[in-house]
């Protein structure tokens, strides 16, 4: 299908395709620049994202911002943040292989159609789908593999590291090994952004 972004957004907004449709509050589409070089992924919203209807808005979210923000990257600027799945699990329970299935379709064309030189996956669920289905955060985060042209890396899922801050060290130099392939391979992400030294850890 050769849809626009704002043609396949609107038609996420009111997708009925798997029972999730049934209890979320809003449709978590994704946010940020559709015309960015730099995408990253997570598993799917929680309950501040469901009612809000945007990625990682909540404690998250915010841990997320910082780590971001380390390395000059903007949500509303310079990259674009998606989730494998668009609706809110009940209960924040893991989504179902068949919703998964119903939805995956549209991760898959906003890639074709932003066309992100880089992808960053956040946490185990996201880069086993995108980057081997055997992923382990803990042995694989910050490695960098190639695949369909597109330079991939996971690493730690911003709830985890809520949950477990002693490897927020170990994401923060996940962040720096982004903001190196960032100015290899497409740094125009930061055009008219001063880069200042080396970033601190927030
Ligand atoms: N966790 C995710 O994986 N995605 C969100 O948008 C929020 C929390």
């Amino acid at each position: 299908m050769n849809r626009s972004y704002e043609e396949l957004r609107t038609a996420c907004l009111s997708c009925q395709n798997c029972p999730l449709a049934a209890t979320r509050h809003h449709v978590v589409f994704g946010v940020g620049n559709p015309q960015a070089d730099v995408m990253f992924i997570g598993e799917g919203p929680g309950e501040n994202e469901d009612l809000q209807g945007e990625p990682f808005v909540g404690r998250g979210g915010q841990l997320l911002d910082r780590f971001l923000a380390a390395v000059d990257l903007d949500r509303s600027r310079n990259i674009y943040i998606g989730n494998m799945v668009k609706c809110r699990p009940p209960k924040n329970r893991d989504p179902e292989p068949a919703e998964v299935e119903q939805c995956i379709g549209y991760l898959q064309e906003q890639i074709r159609l932003i066309q992100p030189k880089i992808i960053v996956c956040l946490g185990r669920i996201a880069a086993c789908y995108m980057l081997d289905k055997n992923f382990k955060v803990t042995k694989q985060h910050g490695q960098w593999i190639q695949k369909d042209g597109i330079w991939m890396m996971g690493t730690f899922h911003p709830a985890a590291l809520l949950r477990n801050p002693n490897n927020k060290p170990l994401a923060f130099e996940d962040m720096l090994g982004l903001r190196n392939k960032i100015l290899e391979v497409c740094p125009d992400t930061y055009a008219g952004i001063e880069l200042l030294g080396l970033p601190q850890m927030p």
